[in-house]
């Protein structure tokens, strides 16, 4: 009742039943709405009849049959023949006349509305115009009837409204049982495009993932051959004293920057010269921590190893070229033989885990303090291992 209020309603607003129009709730629908006061009053049907005088174009009566509305209220949208639109608003429609709409109650009666075409065309909803929500809410059943519908007696109009009623809610049910099937369908596909799309993604990620797949550390990179230098170096100057103990040893097969190999690599020659700076205050060089658990599960039995270290005297004297021992340990542990012990004379620090017997473990190549003496040194050693090493 309050939504009927709400519309602008066109009808008879007299008695216990009240019938009219209102605005359709789609393009060239027109919208007819009943209140009743009466609980044995129910609608069943209603005719839409066009007349006029002046028209020539003939419009059949239109019938709608209603299934019994709950709440003694209705709105209904009713789809208007092409007939009516052409008579109510098109080029050569009726300039006057009037549309009576003749309801069908349960009572046996018959109420008739009838309005003048322009308060008909005012609630036939235009292409552009805006639905009003009101009427499309709407309670019971509608259908259009076909003419052998139509002249179904009064007397009988509830039982045929029973059966319409059960059509459409028959029909609705399968319109709603389609409309589940396709959105699972929808679903179905979807997920089986996402599905898809997935698996595409991941197909170049699995490759890239094959491609990154970790390379097997413990293949050798380098033939066997019987002289190698391997150095690790953060800051280029383990490389560079490298560089100059190539050049004065002469024969050496390999020079190797840690990076560059694995670390069976170190396993394939005889001779194994291997280059260290002290870091972090009395650490490791980095590359080397890092390989260093893969260096303690290798063996070097009837190897022969030399190490050389580059530390800071001044800046760290108390853990003075420490990485040497550390570096050292598993090349001995697996089997090495150490050869190169040098002197620590000239020496300018307090102490040192590289001192074996009084002597380090190598050569100690301090580019910050005593760079002065580098090339002697680098000399003097290289002639020293030449020999121990039998090059
Ligand atoms: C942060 C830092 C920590 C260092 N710690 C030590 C150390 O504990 N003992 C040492 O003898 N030298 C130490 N050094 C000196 C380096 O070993 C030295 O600079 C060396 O030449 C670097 O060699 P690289 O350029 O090959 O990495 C340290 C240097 C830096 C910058």
């Amino acid at each position: 009742m309050s939504l009927l209020k709400k519309m602008n309603l066109s009808g008879n607003s007299q008695g216990p039943a009240r019938f009219g129009i209102c605005k359709g709730d789609e393009p060239g629908h027109l919208g007819i709405w009943g209140v009743w006061k009466d609980t044995s009053t129910e609608v069943f049907r209603v005719v839409v009849k066009a007349n006029s005088q002046v028209s020539s174009i003939k419009v059949a009566d239109a019938s709608y049959t209603f299934a019994p509305a709950k709440d003694h209220s209705f709105v209904q949208s009713i789809e208007t023949s092409q007939e009516l639109k052409q008579f109510l608003v098109g080029s050569d429609r009726a300039r006057s006349g009037q549309i009576t709409f003749e309801f069908f109650l349960d009572n046996q009666k018959t109420i008739t509305v009838t309005l003048p075409l322009a308060e008909v065309i005012k609630n036939l909803r235009g292409k552009g115009s805006k639905a009003p929500s009101q009427a499309m809410i709407s309670e019971g059943y509608l259908a259009q009837d076909t003419s052998a519908i139509a002249s179904i007696p009064h007397a009988d109009l509830k039982a045929h409204s029973e059966k319409v009623k059960t059509e459409i809610a028959e029909k609705i049910r399968k319109a709603e049982e389609e409309r589940k099937r396709l959105e699972e369908e929808k679903k179905a596909a979807l997920a089986k495009a996402q599905a898809e799309a997935a698996a595409k993604a991941a197909k170049p990620a699995a490759a890239a993932a094959a491609s990154a797949a970790p390379v097997d550390r413990t293949k050798p990179t380098l033939t066997p051959a019987k002289t190698a230098i391997f150095f690790g170096s953060s800051t280029g100057n383990t490389a560079n004293i490298a560089e100059m103990l190539k050049k004065e040893l002469g024969s050496v097969d390999y020079l190797k920057n840690i990076t560059d190999i694995h670390p069976v690599d170190l396993t394939v020659v005889e001779n194994i010269i291997i280059g260290v700076p002290t870091w972090h205050i009395g650490e490791l060089q980095d590359d080397w921590a890092a390989m260093l658990p893969e260096v303690k599960a290798l063996t070097f039995a009837g190897k022969k190893v030399a190490v050389f270290g580059l530390g800071d005297g001044k800046g760290y004297a108390d853990t003075y070229v420490d990485g040497m021992a550390e570096l050292l340990e598993p090349f001995e542990k697996g089997g090495a033989k150490l050869v190169g012990l040098w002197p620590t004379d000239g020496y300018d620090f307090k102490k040192s885990k590289a001192i074996r017997d009084g002597k380090f473990l190598g050569l100690v190549i301090d580019v910050e303090n005593q760079d002065n003496l580098t090339d002697k040194r680098v000399k003097g050693w290289a002639s020293q291992i030449q020999k121990e090493l039998g090059l």
